[in-house]
């Protein structure tokens, strides 16, 4: 995909269209990692109840995922629920789990329409059997997609993906001495897959609440205040755009230093 695929899909005049001309498409983060969050405050600003942020949720991530897709974003990863998020009542749970299966239903024609492979991330064992079914069939029907890769993060935890590396490295028959990083990163869950350059938090929370813990260390975090629901297009490209104003220095010093002979 490319910016025109993009603009061609903004209608003329639109603000957006401004916006992603502004985009340096060379410059384009590799993987975009999102914490999607404030779906419950989005619906007691409104008094509805939370699930109706749920509910509307689900467009901030059509709108996204098409976004980056045309983009040309490789991997886009979204943070849908936590290792954590069982400890909320049950039936805020099984109305996500029932919005989920709704997506990938309504979705798989989008996704193929994209080009974008579908993958999930996290302990998907532990889910129930139909929304695994659910999952296996959009994995399989877009596993010869070419274009960008979704990572649906699920029952989802970064130290449990830690712990579930670890123990995979041991289950290979990896020796001690023959582990580093670049070995160990082979047993996550986003073995292959390049680290996010930029994660986005909605909602203006401040932390990273257990996401991709490994692959994050030298991601640019970007957070707003905009509560997911209301999250689309313009968001998505603001946040990029202010990525790309980043100085990225790894440890280093910055790359105008260096030019000038900095010590
Ligand atoms: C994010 O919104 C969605 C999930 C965690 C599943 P929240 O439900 O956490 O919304 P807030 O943070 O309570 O507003
Ligand atoms: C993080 O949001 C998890 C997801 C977005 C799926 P939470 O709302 O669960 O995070 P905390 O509890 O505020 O840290
Ligand atoms: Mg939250």
């Amino acid at each position: 995909m490319s910016l025109e695929s993009l603009l061609a899909w903004i209608p003329d005049g639109h603000p957006d269209q401004h916006l992603a001309r502004e985009v340096s498409i060379d410059r384009l983060p590799a993987h975009v990692a999102i914490i999607m969050d404030g779906n419950g405050r989005w619906a007691a600003g409104r008094h509805l109840p939370r699930v109706e942020g749920h509910r509307a949720g689900i467009e901030a991530v059509r709108s996204t995922v098409e976004t980056a897709a045309r983009l040309g974003i490789r991997v886009l990863t979204l943070y849908a629920f936590s290792r954590e998020n069982w400890k909320r009542p049950p039936t805020e749970v099984s109305t996500l789990m029932r919005l989920l299966k709704r997506y990938l239903r309504s979705e798989l024609n989008a996704l193929l329409r994209n080009d974008i492979r579908f993958n999930v991330i996290g302990r998907t064992d532990h889910l129930a059997g139909d929304i695994i079914d659910e999952l296996s069939a959009t994995t399989a029907a877009t596993g010869g997609n070419q274009g960008m890769v979704v990572n649906l993060a699920l029952n989802y935890g970064g130290r449990a993906e830690i712990v579930d590396a670890a123990r995979r490295a041991i289950e290979a028959g990896v020796a001690p001495d023959e582990l580093d990083e670049q070995r160990f990163a082979a047993f996550l869950y986003t073995a292959g897959q390049p680290d996010p350059d930029l994660l986005i938090r909605t909602s203006g929370e401040m932390r990273v609440s257990n996401f991709l813990l490994w692959q994050i260390a030298y991601a640019e975090i970007y957070v707003t205040d905009t509560y997911w629901p209301d999250f689309r297009r313009q968001h998505l490209l603001e946040a990029i755009l202010a990525y790309q104003k980043r100085e990225r220095r790894y440890g280093g010093i910055s790359p105008s230093r260096e030019a000038a002979g900095a010590r």
